[in-house]
């Protein structure tokens, strides 16, 4: 797990765009893992500038969202579908033909997990998974107790989360109670993990899932055993963390030892 802390939420944005944007250079067909929320809005503002000046094109890749509500409809301006529209594949210039949402209002919710699951694998698997983390330690909405092995499912919000997602709709009382995720063994199959957090409400996640023991009470921590994952924070999400001089001095030196 590389951990790269940096002065504001803009340089988050700015560095995991540009690790984006070097992957999709080699591999324009690339498969995204996109994630929802805030805390990606300046990865996708960054790649949207990369993208207007002409020094990236989206247009072959493929993307898979992490996860959906369950009954929203799907025009409501906070269905992911909206979302990943309006956010993501116009600004960025993707194919919405390759990009797909998990159907969360599909009748047969867990048929359409299953479908989710062969989609991805048809695609080749994700080669980069974008993550937020919620301030429970969630990744996707894999709630506290996720197993480890879950795979794209249906699953209950918490009372934080739903209090936290609150801000997106008119009340709490809106936010739907059910939604799919992509579970933390489909995110674990991704080759390669970003998670961004900014802010210092996230920084007992933050804290938790980079040094805490890994444990389904703070599901994000399953990243300890993924072999590709990089956690970009800035100094708020980063306050709480123990070693926050050692991962700054093993960044400041990382261009020495790539070069030597
Ligand atoms: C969104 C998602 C969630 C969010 C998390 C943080 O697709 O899967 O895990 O990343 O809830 O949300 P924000 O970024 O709004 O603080």
């Amino acid at each position: 797990m590389e951990v790269i802390v940096l002065p504001s939420a803009s340089h988050v944005g700015e560095l995991a765009a540009d690790i984006i944007a070097k992957l999709v250079r080699d591999k324009p067909t690339a498969v995204l893992g996109l994630a929802t929320g805030s805390s990606p809005l300046g990865i996708y503002a960054a790649l949207a500038t990369l993208v207007s000046t002409g020094e990236l094109d989206l247009s072959a890749t493929a993307a898979f969202a992490l996860d959906e509500y369950v009954g929203i409809a799907a025009d409501h301006p906070q269905s992911y579908l909206s979302v990943i529209r309006d956010e993501v594949v116009e600004p960025l210039g993707m194919d919405p033909a390759k990009v797909r949402v998990p159907d969360g209002r599909a009748d047969d919710l867990v048929a359409a997990c299953a479908r989710y699951e062969d989609g991805i694998r048809a695609a080749g698997g994700i080669d980069i998974q974008i993550l937020g983390v919620g301030t429970n330690g969630h990744i996707g909405f894999n709630e506290p107790t996720s197993s480890f092995a879950s795979r794209t499912r249906v699953k209950t919000l918490t009372q934080k989360t739903i209090d936290d997602n609150a801000r997106f709709f008119d009340s709490a009382d809106e936010v739907p109670i059910h939604c799919l995720t992509q579970g933390l063994g489909t995110i674990m199959d991704a080759r390669q993990v970003i998670l961004v957090a900014q802010g210092s409400g996230k920084a007992a996640a933050i804290a938790a899932i980079v040094e805490g023991p890994v444990s389904s009470m703070w599901p994000g921590s399953i990243l300890q055993h993924h072999p590709h994952a990089t956690i970009i924070v800035d100094e708020a999400a980063a306050s709480e963390l123990t070693l926050v001089d050692y991962y700054k001095h093993t960044y400041d030196n990382k261009k020495v030892v790539a070069t030597t």
